[in-house]
């Protein structure tokens, strides 16, 4: 995959905010291959997440 996926453990994906952590995963990262998660699950669960 390229970009490759990021190494979430990384300091620099652990300091993201539980906000921004929420919005990637809602909205994913568009022209790469992150996905959006906020079309096929609810808010709390990716909240939960
Ligand atoms: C619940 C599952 C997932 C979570 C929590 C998650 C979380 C994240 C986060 C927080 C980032 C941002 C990292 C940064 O800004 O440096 C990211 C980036 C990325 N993710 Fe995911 N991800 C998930 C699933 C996936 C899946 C299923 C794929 C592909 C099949 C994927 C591919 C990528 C890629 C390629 C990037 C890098 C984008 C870039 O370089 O800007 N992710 N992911």
């Amino acid at each position: 995959m390229s970009p490759r996926a990021t190494d979430l453990t990384s300091s620099s994906v652990q300091n993201y905010s539980d906000q921004e952590l929420n919005w990637i995963i809602e909205n994913g990262i568009r022209f790469t291959g992150m996905p959006g998660f906020g079309k096929v699950e609810t808010p709390e669960h990716i909240w939960a997440s």
